[in-house]
């Protein structure tokens, strides 16, 4: 699985970082970013809690 941000969606809330930091991260310029294209399986839950949290729903998964 590989998670993916529409930056041009985000608003920078940060609850994507707060609940998997090990995937996602603020950038400088306030937005979310992708810091793992290849996250392990561990991770996978915190990834969908993400889609389904994101308030702008900017985050989708998709099979690598
Ligand atoms: Fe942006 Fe959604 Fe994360 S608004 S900071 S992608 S939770």
């Amino acid at each position: 699985m590989k998670a993916i941000v529409d930056r041009d969606l985000c608003i920078g809330c940060g609850l994507c970082e707060d609940t998997c930091p090990e995937v996602f991260r603020m950038g400088e310029d306030g937005l979310a970013m992708v810091i793992d294209d290849d996250p392990a399986a561990e991770t996978y839950p915190d990834i969908e809690d993400c889609v389904e949290l994101c308030p702008v729903a900017a985050i989708s998964v998709a099979a690598v």
